[in-house]
C-alpha cells in the first residue's frame, strides 16, 4: 500500500508525490524557514553554548524575570563595579520588593546572573512564574512572544514526553496567557508568527517536530477560531484549544524511525502511522479533566470532506468546523517547516497547494476564511 492512499496527501508522510513539485523540491522564493534567526535572551538561554554568555560560568538573565515576593529557588549574582561576579539573592529566599527597587529605576533592563549548573531550576522558576513575568510592563512585546512561545513549547514537550503526567490547569492556563498577552497584541503575535515560521524550537526530525508542529497548529487553529468565532465562549475557546494543541499526541506512540524515515512507507509502517489518530484518542481519554470536544478533535483530525480520510472515513458535515480547522492547520504547518525528507514550502505555495485539493480534502468555506484572515493579518 502507498502512502499516497487515503487523504492523498497525509502530512506525516515522506512520500515523494509526482502530482505535488513544489512539496519535495527546494522551495522558490522565499521560504520562511529561512530567515534570519534572531538570538533573543530566552534563546541564548536555552542554547547557550559551554563559555556562558557574559561570564564564563554564568547566564544573564534580565532583572524583570525577578518577581518580588515569590521565592526563587535559585542564587542570583549581580556583578560589582570590579566586573566581579558577586552573590546578591540567596537561593530559596522571597525576592523582596526592596531588592528589585535597590536595583534602580531602570532595573527591568539591567542584567543579573544565575550559575549554569542551575539552569533547570531557573526554567521551573520561570514555568511557575509565567502571568507574572508576562504582565510585566517593562517587557516588550518582542520579548513577550519569545517568552511565551518557548515556555509554551516546553509545556507541549513535557506533556507529550509524560501524558500521565498532564495537567489540563497548567494547559488552560499557557491557552489563556495566549488569548490574552498574544492575540490582543498584535506587534507580539506577529512575533509568535515569525518565530513559528523560523523553526526555532524544532529539529526536522521526531520528536522535536512533533512538540514544535502541535505547538503551531494550537496557535494557529486558536487563533483563527477565535477570529471567526467572535461570541465562542472562552471555555469552550480553550477546550477546543487543548484538542488542537494534543492533536497529534498519538505520534509519540509511533517509532522515531517511521517518522523520520525517507522515502515512501511499507504497509507495516504506514498502517502503523495511520493509528495515531486513535491512538491520541486512547490518551486523551485516560487525562482527568479533557472533555470529548478535545478528543474529538484528536480522534478525527485526519477525516477529510469526501471520506478519504481516517480512522472512520467520515465526510462532510458528519465532520465538526472545529475539526476541520484542524485539519487545515495541521497540513498548512506541516508543509511550510522542514522534515528530514523533505524542504519547506513558501507559504503561498502551501496554500495553492491545499488549494488544488479543496474542497475534496480541506473545508472549502474554511479555507477561504483562512485566506482572508491572512490577509488582514499581514501574513500573505
Ligand atoms: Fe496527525
Amino acid at each position: 500500500m502507498s502512502s499516497s492512499n487515503g487523504s492523498g496527501f497525509d502530512t506525516h508522510v515522506p512520500l515523494r508525490m509526482p502530482h505535488s513539485p513544489g512539496v519535495n523540491s527546494p522551495a522558490r522564493g522565499k521560504t520562511i524557514s529561512t530567515r534570519k534567526r534572531r538570538t533573543g535572551y530566552l534563546t541564548r538561554l536555552i542554547n547557550a553554548g559551554p563559555s556562558g554568555y557574559a561570564e564564563s560560568g554564568y547566564y544573564s538573565i534580565p532583572c524583570l524575570w525577578l518577581c518580588p515576593g515569590r521565592r526563587i529557588p535559585l542564587k542570583i549574582y549581580r556583578m560589582d563595579a570590579k566586573g566581579k561576579v558577586k552573590i546578591m539573592h540567596e537561593c530559596n529566599r522571597v525576592y523582596a520588593p526592596d531588592e528589585k527597587a535597590a536595583q534602580g529605576p531602570s532595573e527591568g533592563r539591567q542584567w543579573v546572573f544565575i550559575d549554569k549548573r542551575s539552569a533547570s531550576e531557573l526554567l521551573y522558576y520561570l514555568n511557575d512564574n509565567l502571568d507574572e513575568i508576562l504582565s510585566s510592563p517593562y517587557l516588550s512585546s518582542s520579548e513577550k512572544a519569545e517568552f511565551f512561545y518557548y515556555m509554551a513549547f516546553r509545556r507541549i514537550k513535557n506533556a507529550f514526553r509524560m501524558p500521565a503526567r498532564i495537567s489540563v490547569a497548567d494547559m488552560k492556563q499557557i491557552i489563556a496567557i495566549m488569548i490574552e498577552q498574544i492575540f490582543k497584541d498584535p506587534e507580539a503575535l506577529g512575533e509568535v508568527f515569525s518565530l513559528m515560521q523560523q523553526n526555532v524550537c524544532r529539529a526536522p526530525s521526531h520528536p522535536m517536530v512533533t512538540f514544535g508542529h502541535s505547538l503551531n497548529v494550537g496557535i494557529l487553529a486558536t487563533w483563527f477560531v477565535m477570529k471567526v468565532l467572535g461570541g465562542l465562549k472562552r471555555d469552550t475557546l480553550e477546550e477546543v484549544s487543548l484538542g488542537y494543541f494534543f492533536h497529534n499526541i498519538g505520534m509519540m506512540r509511533i517509532p522515531g524511525k517511521v517518522l523520520n524515515k525517507e522515502g515512501s512507507l511499507s504497509d507495516g509502517p504506514w498502517s502503523c502511522l495511520r493509528q495515531h489518530p486513535q491512538w491520541g484518542y486512547e490518551i486523551m481519554t485516560k487525562i482527568r479533566g479533557m472533555t470529548p470536544e478535545m478528543a474529538h478533535i484528536v480522534l478525527e483530525h485526519h477525516e477529510r470532506p469526501d471520506g478519504s480520510g481516517y480512522p472512520r472515513s467520515l465526510s462532510g458535515t458528519d465532520i465538526h468546523f472545529f475539526v476541520k480547522v484542524c485539519a487545515i492547520m495541521d497540513t498548512l504547518d506541516a508543509l511550510i517547516s522542514p522534515r528530514v525528507y523533505r524542504q519547506p514550502m513558501t507559504l503561498l505555495d502551501a496554500l495553492k497547494f491545499m488549494k488544488e485539493r479543496t474542497p475534496r480534502e480541506y473545508d472549502p468555506a474554511i479555507f477561504s476564511k483562512l485566506i482572508l484572515v491572512m490577509l488582514d493579518a499581514d501574513l500573505i
